[in-house]
């Protein structure tokens, strides 16, 4: 029976890890050892429904009782130094987007795993979604011709409903919607297409957090123009337009369409039964752990490095968004 150790006890864990982990407990080969969250009332809470599983005061303490695995579900700044610990002990640890602050974090998180030996993957969980993969193999198979175009919307009002403060938090690293959406965002497009090139990207932080921003980038020979809100609420949708067709993806319900010549595709949407749920794309890693599945039936930590790789290009060039009425 593995043990198995979570770290961050918010709303992550809660609303997806939880029932994840009950699931994988009943099938027998996974038992949640303990917990660790600096706020012990949300560790508590977290543990209602493992009445086995213990509130550690400490990462240590819980290093000391899970011995094969660890979830690192604590907020991004603190996902590096946890990480590294669990590994020098040799644990594999399955960590929360995104993986790091920064790639130099993650390169020494990605070196601490090599040393010991261990796997170190992230839970990208998007590149579970049936709909991500099959624009993934529509990509590859260069089904609607050469790509030209990227055009994405995606956002809404947040309302996700954090624990801690760090999601607005500049001094935790975070600059808003860009680490919210943006991380997995850029992760499928360069999962799909490539590491991205000739970034810009412009938000309305204004010394704050930003809850707009656009990214423009280049993959390949296509551009793309990715445009995110925190604030605002319009149909999320990705339109990828290629040489012979088109690919149009409705991020409200996962549709995906595709359009080449006379022909026409179409994966319907949530609720006709071709879909995983959020639910099972964040179980599909813990079933993995439980039945101790091969490295390849996780998102690993040095596949993700072009997005982070991206994400950091977008802050090093970041300058503020156009903001007529403001003057
Ligand atoms: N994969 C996804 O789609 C997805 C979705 C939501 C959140 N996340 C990620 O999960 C992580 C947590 O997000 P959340 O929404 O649960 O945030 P949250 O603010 O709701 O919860 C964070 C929890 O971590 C605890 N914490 C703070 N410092 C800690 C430390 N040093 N060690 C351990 N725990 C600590 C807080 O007390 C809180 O309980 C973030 O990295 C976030 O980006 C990923």
């Amino acid at each position: 029976m593995k043990r198995l150790g979570i770290v961050g006890c918010g709303a992550v864990a809660r609303r997806y890890y939880a029932p994840a982990l009950l699931k994988a407990e009943a099938g027998g080969k996974l038992k949640l050892a303990g917990a660790f969250d600096p706020d012990t009332r949300a560790a508590h809470r977290f543990l209602d429904d493992f009445p086995d599983a213990s509130a550690e005061a400490t990462l240590e303490g819980l290093l000391g009782i899970a011995h094969d695995q660890v979830i690192i579900a604590s907020p991004p700044a603190f996902h590096r130094e946890q990480a590294i610990a669990a590994l020098r002990r040799k644990i594999p640890v399955h960590c929360e987007k995104p993986l790091a602050t920064g790639v130099d974090d993650a390169l020494a998180m990605i070196a601490e795993a090599r040393r010991a030996g261990t796997r170190l993957s992230v839970n990208m969980v998007r590149r579970k979604l049936l709909s991500a993969q099959s624009i993934g193999s529509m990509m590859m198979l260069g089904s609607i011709g050469e790509l030209r175009s990227i055009e994405i919307f995606e956002g809404g009002p947040f309302s996700w409903p954090v624990d801690s403060p760090a999601y607005f938090d500049p001094a935790s690293g975070a600059v808003g919607v860009l680490d919210d959406l943006g991380t997995h965002i850029l992760d499928l497009l360069c999962w799909w297409l490539g590491a991205a090139t000739g970034i810009t990207y412009c938000d309305d932080a204004m010394g704050g957090i930003a809850a707009n921003c656009l990214i423009q980038a280049s993959f390949g020979i296509a551009t793309a123009r990715i445009r995110l809100s925190r604030d605002w609420h319009r149909p999320n949708r990705w339109t990828l337009i290629g040489s012979e067709g088109l690919i149009v993806w409705n991020r409200e319900d996962e549709s995906v369409e595709a359009e080449v010549g006379s022909s026409r595709w179409r994966l319907s949407g949530a609720g006709s039964g071709q879909h995983q749920t959020f639910e099972q794309a964040f179980a599909a890693p813990i079933e993995a752990i439980a039945n101790d599945s091969p490295d390849s039936a996780f998102v690993l930590a040095g596949d993700i490095l072009p997005s982070l790789q991206a994400v950091e290009a977008c802050k090093a060039v970041r300058t503020a968004m156009a903001m007529p009425w403001l003057k």
